[in-house]
């Protein structure tokens, strides 16, 4: 067919040739595949690249067990590598550093942590702006579960309107906040407009790092997903979440893909090619304009750095599925299915969206 020869190659090979990209994210839903893929990107990045970071940014790290190597929140050089380096940060602690409300307990440190995802979205900033001084080459995030990452990537209007709440919870009590800073909290420095000040220079460093996440030639983010309906769904979404946020994605990897190998006998494995083929379809007619790339599911974990390489070369050379020669009926059932399932989404999209923009 004509319109397959279209098809962007079925490869990560664009980001590696993409050297102008300094921030890749990966990111889906738990269990798909996010640290074993931005593990393998790293280590592709690292023989076309001077120096690459991988930083886990998921509570539940696991760098440590896909490298079988323990990581700190300080860039560690990973073993059997010359320029891969690798860190676990926690985006939930170090706020108080991060804000400088140490010893600020009570009504003002209440105050600015009023401000929703504050913390978590500071210490990201901060982390940011520290990395940036390092003058790693490219730097890969193993990122959380979909919404903590683009939690963060929305956060600039997030403190925008907190700032306005502040603002105005400052004209109304007059002095009543200075007053209660000097009595509860010491000197000028904890002032409300020192607090102000602080605040806008939070906002000044997140505004600056949003500028470089929405320009697609300095970042991009990589969707990670398996052939199932719920991932399908769940990447469209996040699709639709980045373009929200002007955030350049054009890969997916479909992870966790039966191969239909000679000899398989079992009825419960061919059902379930069966129902990959269907979502894999959906995929390729959803995302024609992405790279799709899809990897196999192995018979065994992917852990330590020899499987890391050796599943690495699934990222270079597409996978060939055996040619399926559907009957016409059986295509126009399919893309039927497929328009009742996308109008489904699309409602329960909306519905989300009306459910946010209501907190
Ligand atoms: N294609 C695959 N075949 C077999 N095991 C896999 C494959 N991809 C990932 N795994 C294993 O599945 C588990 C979860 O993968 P992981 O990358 O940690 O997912 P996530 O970071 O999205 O939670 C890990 O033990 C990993 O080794
Ligand atoms: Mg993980």
């Amino acid at each position: 067919m004509d319109s397959d020869q279209e098809l962007p190659e079925g490869t990560v090979q664009n980001i590696l040739d993409q050297d102008s990209l300094k921030w890749v994210f990966v990111g889906g839903k738990g269990g798909v595949g996010k640290t074993t893929c931005s593990s393998v990107l790293s280590i592709l990045l690292s023989r076309v690249r001077p120096s690459v970071l991988i930083i886990s940014t998921d509570p539940a790290h696991n760098l440590s067990d896909a490298f079988q190597q323990r990581f700190t929140k300080s860039p560690t050089l990973i073993n059997g590598f010359t320029n891969l380096y690798a860190m676990e940060v926690d985006p939930t602690t170090e706020n108080e550093e991060a804000l400088g409300t140490d010893g600020m307990d009570g009504f003002l440190s209440d105050l600015a942590n009023s401000i929703p995802g504050i913390d978590e979205a500071m210490s990201f900033a901060e982390m940011l702006k520290l990395v940036q001084t390092m003058d790693y080459s490219v730097i890969v995030f193993d990122t959380a579960p979909t919404g903590h990452t683009l939690r963060l990537l929305q956060f600039p209007s997030t403190l925008e309107k907190g700032l306005v709440k502040m603002m105005s919870l400052k004209n109304k009590f007059g002095g009543l906040i200075s007053q209660m800073t000097r009595l509860f909290g010491g000197g000028d420095e904890f002032g409300e407009d020192a607090i102000l000040g602080k605040l806008e220079g939070m906002k000044e460093l997140i505004e600056q790092v949003n500028m470089q996440f929405k320009d697609p030639d300095l970042t991009t983010f990589v969707c990670v997903c398996i052939p199932e309906f719920l991932s399908l769904y769940e990447t469209e979404r996040l699709v639709q979440e980045l373009t929200k946020f002007e955030i350049d994605t054009h890969n997916i990897i479909i992870n966790q893909v039966l191969y239909d190998e000679e000899g398989v006998e079992s009825q419960l494995l061919k059902a379930r090619m069966r129902m990959q083929q269907k979502y894999l379809d959906q995929f390729y007619m959803l995302y024609d304009d992405f790279h799709i790339t899809k990897l196999p599911l192995l018979p065994e974990e992917v852990c330590g750095v020899d499987a890391l390489k050796s599943f690495s070369r699934h990222f270079l050379s597409p996978y060939q599925p055996s040619v399926n020669e559907d009957t016409v009926e059986e295509v126009e059932r399919r893309v039927s299915s497929l328009r009742e399932q996308l109008t489904e989404a699309e409602a329960e999209l909306e519905r989300l969206r009306k459910g946010k923009q209501k907190v």
